[in-house]
């Protein structure tokens, strides 16, 4: 998630899709859709709190080959500089005289993103995360994030992630738009979770993806300053020196727990019975399984 000016600026609905005011312009959204498209373009396309800035440091660190000295003298602030929303007011024209390859990341659904991709150009990258942990993720980044509004109470946050009155909208029409139309474009899904498990494939996997010329020594490199806890310590990839008017860091770390299954430490019973419920019907003929727990991975 990108920020701007640091107001709390709320939410607006653009083509049935909320949006941040201040941060996106929707005239500006608008113009993503007929963007031209080239084969080098990487996007990778997250719902909110799925793994977009460990994405960001993965691509940067395969394009320095593994040399974390090499990305981390590029930028001030955070890796949100290097591989920046596409979707961000007054990000276009960077994007159209960006060189080769241009790497992006994004938010937005698949209706409104360049229309090229479903012609397979470029190179698209999804990462999935279970919508439990995604909820419990989001809720202590808008305590955070100064341009969202902060909740009241957690109970409170639940009701409007499972309404979609979030930036992103609805997990479910998210997830659903671009997995259906994977086999369109030319496109990588991955979990959040099966990082978590098996971060050196999914790296390899990334690095086949993409076409990355690197050699096992340097695939590892890119594993270890990939790691959550190497994450920690990098204050430009876990987002530390993003200035404090914009996030509120003493009330809380970007890098945050990075586990899977916190969502157990703040659902009660029947909310977690009724996310199960809407999970399964919204979920219908989709043939996605998430790991709910960490203890599922081993
Ligand atoms: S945003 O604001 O939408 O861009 O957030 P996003 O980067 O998509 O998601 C933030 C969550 O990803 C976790 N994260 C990681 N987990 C494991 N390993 C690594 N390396 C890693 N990097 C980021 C981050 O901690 C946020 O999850 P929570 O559950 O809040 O810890």
């Amino acid at each position: 998630m990108e920020v701007s000016d640091g107001k709390n600026h709320g939410l607006m609905s653009h083509r049935g899709f909320m949006l941040i005011k201040g941060i996106h312009d929707p005239d500006e959204v608008d113009m993503i859709r007929n963007l031209e498209i080239k084969e080098s373009d990487v996007l990778v396309v997250t719902y909110p709190k799925s793994g977009t800035i460990w994405m960001q440091q993965i691509l940067l660190l395969l394009e320095a080959k593994g040399d974390l000295t090499a990305i981390n003298k590029h930028s001030t602030f955070s890796n949100g500089e290097l591989v920046p929303w596409i979707e961000v007011k007054g990000y276009i024209e960077a994007f159209i005289k960006a060189q080769p390859p241009r790497m992006r990341v994004s938010h937005l659904p698949f209706s409104l993103l360049p229309s090229a991709l479903s012609q397979k150009k470029g190179k698209v990258i999804y990462v999935a995360r279970n919508p439990k942990d995604v909820l419990v993720s989001y809720f202590h980044f808008h305590k955070v994030a100064n341009m969202l509004e902060t909740p009241t109470d957690f109970d409170n946050f639940f009701e409007k992630f499972m309404r979609g009155d979030v930036f992103g909208s609805s997990w479910f029409e998210h997830i659903k738009m671009w997995y259906l139309h994977k086999d369109d474009l030319n496109m990588l899904f991955l979990t959040y979770e099966e990082m978590i498990k098996d971060l050196h494939s999914a790296v390899e996997r990334i690095a086949l993806f993409l076409g990355s010329e690197v050699t096992d020594e340097q695939l590892a490199d890119v594993v270890k300053h990939s790691t959550f806890n190497n994450m920690k310590k990098i204050p430009q990839a876990n987002y530390e020196r993003v200035p404090s008017h914009l996030l509120s860091h003493q009330k809380g770390m970007f890098m945050r727990k990075g586990t899977i299954g916190d969502w157990k430490n703040h659902f009660t019973v029947a909310q977690n019975e009724r996310f199960d419920d809407t999970f399964r019907r919204e979920m219908e003929g989709i043939p996605l399984d998430f790991i709910w727990d960490i203890k599922d991975i081993v």
